[in-house]
C-alpha cells in the first residue's frame, strides 16, 4: 500500500527519499512524489505511474534541499493522477504533507474548510489535512498538527514539512504504521523499516497518536496533549541484504527458498529437544485459564486466514477446544459472540492489516484475550495483543506471501501442541513423537525445494491454462485454498479451491477436457476418498496432478502425474505440501510474463478497509 519516507539533515534529501521509496515499492503503488524545502519554498514533484517517471523528471529538473518528504500512493480517494498524488500541499503551497491511510470524515471537513475560504485542487481525503494544518498554524507546526489530528477520523500516518519552519519535520500516526529513524546529524521517518535501514538501525516505533518532532540533531516525541513521551530505542537486527534479492530473479523465489531457514528460526528456542516442553514465553495462558475457554476464534485475512484454517483443525484435534476460523472483514461486522472467557488468535504477517486490526479491537472490546501471531516486531497487532508469538520469517517483500505462511503454520503447530499439553489432552509419547516430526520439517522443506525444476516444467506446459482447480479434504483442503490463492494472485489464472467431497454438489460441472486439477491426497485416513475424487474429475476429462506422501505409490494408478511430499505426520504435512504449489504459481507467472513480486491491483500491506 502507500509508502512514506522523510529526511532532515545536511545531505541532499532527494536521493535519500527516492532510494527509500524504492525500498517500499513492494508495497504496491500507482503514483510517486516528493516535496523538498529548497531554501525558499517547498518544491513538489509528483507523477502518476512508477517511481522511474519521478526519477526521470528529477534528472531533468533537480530539486535540492536537506529537508524533504516522499510518498508512493495507492489510490483510495480519487483516481491515480498527478494532482491526486502526494505530497499534498496547503493552498499557498507552504505546507506539504504525505499521508498513508484514509480520513473517513474528510467530506464534512472539506465542506467546513470551503466555508472557511479554502479551495481544493485534488479529489483526495489528504488535502483536507494540509488545509487544516494551515488553518491551525500559529507559529508552531507541531501544535497545528496536534489540533488537526484531533479533528480527524480514520487512519493516518503523516509526514509534514513547512517552509515557515524549515529546520523541522513533524510526523504522527493512528492505525497506520510509522517509525522514526535516528541518525547522527540527520533523522528520518518511514512507514516501514527497509526504507531507512541503509542509514540507521536505531528507530522509535511510534504509538497511536504520538507526534514526533524532528530536527537534524534531535527527535522529540509528544503525546496528543503535547506532553513529552519517553521512547525506547528499538535496534533493528536484520540487514539490508535480507530485504534485497540476493541473486534471485524475484523476491518471491528468494522467499520460497528461505523457508527452511525461516521455519528453523521460528522453531528455535521454542521447540526444545527431548522431553522438554515447548516454550512460548509470551503466551501466558495457564491450565486454569484454558479450563474456562469455551471457544477460540482465529481471525485473519488472505494467506494468514488460510494458516488460521490449519490452526483450527490442529487446535481442535490436539487440544479439543472448539475453534472458529474467521475472515477478519467478516468477523468484525457479524456481531461475534465473545466474552471474558473467549480467546482470539489474530494472525498477520505485517501486523498492520486494517481489517485484522479492527477485528482484534472489536474482540478486545468484548473482553476476549488476544493472542497475536505476527512477523513484524513492534507492529500494531503485536503491541495491542495480550499474548504474542512472533514468526521469525524475516522481511517478506513479495506481495504473495510464502515464508510468512509457512512460518504461520509452524506457529499454529506450536500453539496447538502447547495448548494440548497445558490442557493435558495429549499423552507424553504422542507429544514427543509430534515434536520430533516438527523438528524435521526444515530439512524436509529443503528436499521439497528440489522439485523446483519439475514444477517449472509443468508450469511451462500449462502456461495457457484458463482454469485450475485445487481439491482436497481436511488439512489438504486448507492447503488447497492457499495454493489456489497463490496461483490467481500472481499469474491471473482463474482458480478455485474446493473441498473435494463438495465438488459433486455443483462445481464439477466446470471440469472439462484438459482442465488442470491439483488433487491433494496427503491425509492417510482420507486417502481412499481423495482417490475417488480424482477418479470423478478424471472421468470428466481433467488432467490430474496428485500430491501424495512419498512411499505411497497408489495415486499413480489414477492421477496423470504425482508429486511426492516427504513423509511426516498428517497434521504437519501442510507446511510441506504448500511448497510445490508456491513453486508452480511462481513458475507459471514467470512463464506468462507477469510482474511476480508486484501483481496488479494488489498491495503488500492492506492498511485500508
Ligand atoms: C497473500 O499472498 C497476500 N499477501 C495476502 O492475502 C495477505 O496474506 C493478507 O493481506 C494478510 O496480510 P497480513 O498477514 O499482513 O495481515
Amino acid at each position: 500500500m502507500c509508502g512514506i519516507v522523510g529526511y532532515i539533515g545536511d545531505k541532499n534529501a532527494t536521493p535519500i527519499l527516492i532510494d527509500g521509496l524504492r525500498r517500499l515499492e513492494y508495497r504496491g503503488y500507482d503514483s510517486a512524489g516528493i516535496a523538498v524545502y529548497n531554501g525558499g519554498e517547498v518544491e513538489v514533484k509528483k507523477y502518476k505511474g512508477r517511481l522511474s517517471i519521478l526519477e526521470e523528471r528529477l534528472r531533468e529538473h533537480p530539486v535540492l534541499g536537506s529537508l524533504g518528504i516522499g510518498h508512493t500512493r495507492w489510490a483510495t480517494h480519487g483516481e491515480p493522477s498527478d494532482v491526486n498524488s502526494h505530497p499534498q500541499t496547503s493552498m499557498k503551497g507552504n505546507i506539504a504533507i504525505v499521508h498513508n491511510g484514509i480520513i473517513e470524515n474528510f467530506q464534512p471537513l472539506k465542506e467546513w474548510l470551503i466555508g472557511e475560504g479554502y479551495s481544493f485542487q485534488s479529489d483526495t481525503d489528504t488535502e483536507v489535512v494540509a488545509h487544516l494544518i494551515d488553518y491551525y498554524y500559529d507559529g508552531s507546526l507541531e501544535e497545528a498538527v496536534i489540533k488537526t489530528v484531533e479533528r480527524l477520523e480514520g487512519s493516518f500516518a503523516l509526514g509534514i514539512i513547512s517552509c515557515a519552519e524549515p529546520d523541522k519535520m513533524v510526523a504522527v500516526r493512528k492505525d497506520s504504521p510509522l517509525i522514526v529513524g535516528l541518525g547522527k546529524g540527520e533523522n528520518f521517518i518511514a512507514s516501514d523499516i527497509p526504507a531507512i535501514l541503509e542509514h540507521t538501525r536505531q528507530v522509535y516505533l511510534l504509538n497511536e497518536m504520538e507526534i514526533a518532532v524532528l530536527t537534524k540533531d534531535s527527535v522529540k516525541v509528544l503525546d496528543r496533549m503535547g506532553k513529552p513521551v519517553n521512547k525506547e530505542i528499538f535496534e533493528v537486527t536484520w540487514d539490508v541484504a535480507s530485504a534485497e534479492k540476493g541473486g534471485y530473479p524475484h523476491f518471491m523465489l528468494k522467499e520460497i527458498y528461505e523457508q527452511p531457514n525461516a521455519i528453523r528460526q521460528t522453531l528455535k528456542s521454542r521447540l526444545m529437544s527431548g522431553k522438554e516442553d515447548i516454550v512460548l514465553d509470551q503466551i501466558r495462558l495457564s491450565r486454569e485459564d484454558l479450563e474456562k475457554v469455551t471457544k477460540i476464534n482465529i481471525v485473519a485475512c488472505g494467506t494468514a486466514f488460510h494458516a488460521g484454517v490449519v490452526g483450527k483443525y490442529l487446535i481442535e484435534k490436539l487440544a479439543r477446544i472448539p475453534v472458529e476460523a474467521d475472515i477478519a472483514s467478516e468477523f468484525r461486522y457479524r456481531n461475534p459472540i465473545l466474552d471474558d472467557n473467549s480467546v482470539v488468535i489474530v494472525i498477520s504477517q505485517s501486523g498492520e492489516t486494517a481489517d485484522t486490526l479492527a477485528a482484534m479491537r472489536e474482540a478486545k472490546k468484548r473482553g476476549a484475550r488476544i493472542i497475536a501471531v505476527t512477523n513484524v516486531v513492534g507492529s500494531t497487532v503485536s503491541r495491542e495483543a495480550d499474548d504474542l508469538l512472533y514468526t521469525w520469517a524475516g522481511p517478506e517483500i513479495a506481495v504473495a506471501s510464502t515464508k510468512a505462511y509457512t512460518t504461520q503454520l509452524i506457529a499454529m503447530y506450536l500453539i496447538a501442541l502447547k495448548l494440548a499439553k497445558i490442557k493435558g489432552e495429549i499423552d507424553a509419547d504422542l507429544y514427543l513423537k509430534m515434536k520430533e516430526a516438527v523438528s524435521k520439517i526444515p530439512e524436509q522443506a529443503e528436499k521439497v525445494l528440489e522439485l523446483s525444476d519439475e514444477l517449472k516444467d509443468m508450469a511451462e506446459r500449462n502456461r495457457d491454462a484458463e482454469d485450475v482447480f485445487f481439491i482436497g479434504r481436511s488439512l489438504d483442503y486448507a492447503v488447497a485454498m492457499e495454493g489456489s490463492l497463490k496461483l490467481k494472485e500472481i499469474s491471473y489464472i482463474h482458480s478455485e479451491a474446493y473441498a473435494a467431497g463438495e465438488l459433486k454438489h455443483g462445481t464439477i460441472a466446470l471440469i472439462e477436457d484438459g482442465t488442470l486439477v491439483f488433487a491433494l491426497a496427503t491425509q492417510d485416513r482420507l486417502f481412499d476418498k481423495a482417490v475417488s475424487n480424482m477418479k470423478e474429475v478424471k472421468a470428466r476429462g481433467a488432467y490430474v496432478v496428485a500430491l501424495a506422501k512419498e512411499g505411497n505409490r497408489e495415486a499413480e494408478k489414477t492421477a496423470d502425474r504425482v508429486i511426492y511430499i516427504p513423509d511426516t505426520l498428517d497434521e504437519f504435512i501442510p507446511v510441506l505440501t504448500v511448497i510445490p504449489l508456491q513453486l508452480f504459481a511462481y513458475h507459471i507467472a514467470v512463464a506468462r510474463g507477469c510482474d511476480v513480486d508486484k501483481p496488479r491491483n494488489l498491495a503488500k500491506s492492506v492498511t485500508v478497509e
